[in-house]
This record gives structure tokens, C-alpha cells and sequence, in this order.
């Protein structure tokens, strides 16, 4: 009876909260043929010289969101089922231009079990680690914070009782291969627990994960949200380590769904919403702030710090409502001291046009008003 009004509660959570995909991410390939570009640096090399701490050591929960302060998701490369399907290969240019516009924090979300063994011990490739350890590299030596995050564990959502065991010998190798990173590496535990998975199960999985994380890295920050597809309508039902305080929470927003999702092709039915519009009205922004006052309240009331770790609008709305309406959810949140970061670079909410080596100068300027990018 309980766990049927949880799972009430929680469909309801995420009908009023929203979430970034209603159906599993399908996605069909935006450029079929793209294959990745192996600029990875031997394993080791580039790792000597990020190995060494910041003078500032290892911060606390707090200090670290602080610096993760503004940026932006490299979303659909290695996230991807192979880096390139989805069209975006990552660059060395990319973490250069992000840095140059003002970015302080990259968030790579990395889709690990297709580059491991099917089976226990579940052992992930060498070569794939090879490139994440570049693209981490790639931020970290730029002095960017990088969330690594682990993206896309979608056998996890259908069962995540079978797949704990798996879970847990990712992160142990995961922990284990970055332990000697230095602190402005952050971990994220798990890309959008979706509403199939039941609160209670990812507590569970979510504290055993860190128990792993914590033989190998004791003081890391590590980043955890909730259940309902990192909903804030989750945060009720997320239960954390009380003794471990180097946990940022995050949350993920695209309120309202039918704006921000317009013309997705992995949410059915979004074609519908085409042509749905963010004028930013009082009501419409009194509904972000009311929204993320909630956010900030659980924050408060559980002594953590929030993340806003995805954010965006499709580009299939109108740019004057996704510029209006990405300024109101940055501003508002920076107002209750969340860091943020956009989703996403270069795909299809991108900030960044790849094709003309260009910023999108209306998303930029609201995400960074400041920044000496602006028509480059
Ligand atoms: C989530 C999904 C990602 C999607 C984004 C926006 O992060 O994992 O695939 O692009 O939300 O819907």
C-alpha cells in the first residue's frame, strides 16, 4: 500500500515537476557517419599533470558549488551510444571557446556501461577511458571544474535491483581511476533516475554507490539527485548519507515541458507543442521562482547545496521566448545561490553553433552577460 501511494506520489511529483525525457531517450542519429576523432592523450601523460592539488585543497560541499558558479553540459557526445552518433565529437576547441566565454564548469555526461563488459567485473576499456581522461583533462587544465556524470544507465532504470551490482563495479573502477584528480574533478552518481525507479531503490543504490566512492575518494565532492528524472518534484523522497557532508544536490528544469521540449523527437507527441511560446510574463516567471523557492527551502531544510545541472530550450521554439525564458531560470537561480549549468554546448539546445564556429549571441547573452564572446 505504501509503495503504491510512493509511486502515486512520485508520478504526480513528475507530472508537476516535469522532466527532461517522458519516453526513454531514443534518438535517431542528427548526422549518421560522424565517427570520433582520436585525440586522445596516452593514458598517464596528460593524468601527471593534473594529479597535483589547487593551493586551495580539498574544499567542502559549499565552497565547490561556489565554483562551479555558471556552466555548460557537453551534452550528446560521449553520452551518445558511440561518441559522434548524435553528431557532436567533442573538440579541443570547444573547452577553449567555453573557457574564453566565461564558463566556470563543464559537465561531461558519459554513457560508461556500452564501453564495459557486459558481465562481471564489468571492466571498462582502456581506450574509452583514454578519452574521457582527455576530456576531463581538457577542463580541468583550462582551471574548469568537470562533473563527471554518469549518463544514459538505461538498463538501470528498467531494473535497478539486477543492475546494482553492475553499478556498483563502475564506480569502484570509475573512483579507483581518477582518485589522484585533483578536487575540481566532481563525480555524479547517476544522470535522471526516471520515475520507474522506485525512491527506496535508489536510496539504496545511491548510498552503496557512495560507500564505493568513498574507499577510494574520501574527500571528493560528489553529486546526487533524485528520483523522476531529477525532478524537483523528487527531492521529497531523496534520502542522503546524514554523516557524508560533500554531497551537492542537484536538480534538473524544463518547465513547462510543453515549452521547452517542443519538436523533440525523443518525447512523443512533442510536435504538437510547436509553436508554444515564453512571452515572461509575472505569471509565468512567479511560477520558475515559486518553483525553485521549493528547491531552496529542501536545501535549506537538509543543510545542502543545489545545482540547477540542466537547464534549456529546445531550438525548435522561437529564440526571443528561449532567450527570455533561459534568463529568468539563470537569474533565478543564481538569486538562491544555485550554480547551473546550461544544457547543453553545441546540439540541439546549443549555445554554441559548431557548424559557423559561432555563439549563439541571444542564449549567450543571457547566460553570460557579461562575456567578451559575444559575436565571436
Ligand atoms: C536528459 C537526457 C538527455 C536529453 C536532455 C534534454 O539529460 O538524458 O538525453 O537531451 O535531458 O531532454
Amino acid at each position: 500500500m505504501q509503495r503504491i501511494l510512493v509511486l502515486a506520489a512520485l508520478c504526480g511529483a513528475v507530472l508537476q515537476s516535469g522532466c527532461a525525457s517522458m519516453t526513454p531517450a531514443v534518438r535517431s542519429p542528427s548526422s549518421p557517419g560522424v565517427s570520433p576523432s582520436p585525440t586522445a592523450s596516452p593514458a598517464g601523460t596528460a593524468a601527471a599533470s593534473s594529479t597535483a592539488l589547487p593551493a586551495y585543497g580539498w574544499p567542502d560541499a559549499f565552497t565547490l558549488n561556489q565554483r562551479i558558479g555558471r556552466g555548460v553540459n557537453f551534452g550528446d557526445a560521449l553520452e551518445a551510444p558511440s561518441e559522434g552518433e548524435w553528431g557532436i565529437v567533442l573538440q579541443d576547441e570547444y573547452f577553449q571557446k567555453a573557457k574564453d566565454a566565461g564558463f566556470n564548469t563543464i559537465r561531461l555526461p558519459v554513457r560508461w556501461y556500452v564501453h564495459a563488459l557486459e558481465s562481471a567485473p564489468f571492466t571498462i576499456f582502456p581506450s574509452f577511458f583514454e578519452r574521457v581522461d582527455w576530456a576531463v583533462e581538457s577542463g580541468l587544465s583550462r582551471g574548469m571544474v568537470v562533473i563527471l556524470d554518469f549518463h544514459h544507465f538505461l538498463p538501470f532504470m528498467d531494473c535497478p535491483r539486477c543492475e546494482r551490482e553492475r553499478f556498483l563495479m563502475l564506480w569502484a573502477q570509475i573512483a579507483e581511476h581518477y582518485k589522484a584528480y585533483p578536487p575540481d574533478l566532481v563525480f555524479e552518481l547517476l544522470n535522471e533516475p526516471t520515475d520507474a525507479v522506485p525512491a527506496s531503490e535508489w536510496n539504496e543504490a545511491l548510498a552503496s554507490a557512495l560507500a564505493v566512492v568513498r574507499e577510494s575518494n574520501p574527500q571528493r565532492i560528489v553529486v546526487v539527485g533524485p528520483v523522476g528524472w531529477n525532478g524537483l518534484g523528487g527531492l521529497p523522497y531523496l534520502s542522503l548519507p546524514e554523516s557524508d557532508r560533500g554531497l551537492i544536490v542537484t536538480f534538473h528544469y524544463y518547465e513547462p515541458f510543453h515549452f521547452t521540449h517542443q519538436g523533440a523527437d525523443w518525447v512523443d507527441g512533442s510536435n504538437a507543442w510547436l509553436g508554444t511560446t515564453w512571452t515572461g510574463s509575472a505569471a509565468e516567471q512567479q511560477a520558475v521562482r515559486k518553483d525553485f523557492e521549493s528547491v531552496s527551502a529542501w536545501g535549506t531544510a537538509h543543510g545542502r547545496p543545489i545545482l540547477l545541472g540542466e537547464f534549456g530550450a529546445y531550438s525548435k521554439a522561437d529564440m526571443d521566448s528561449r532567450a527570455r525564458w533561459t534568463a529568468a531560470v539563470a537569474r533565478q537561480a543564481a538569486e538562491l545561490s544555485f550554480s547551473w549549468v546550461y544544457w547543453e554546448f553545441c546540439s540541439g539546445f546549443g549555445v554554441y553553433d559548431p557548424a559557423a564556429h559561432r555563439w549563439r549571441d541571444p542564449l549567450l547573452d543571457e547566460l553570460l552577460p557579461e562575456s567578451p564572446q559575444r559575436g565571436k
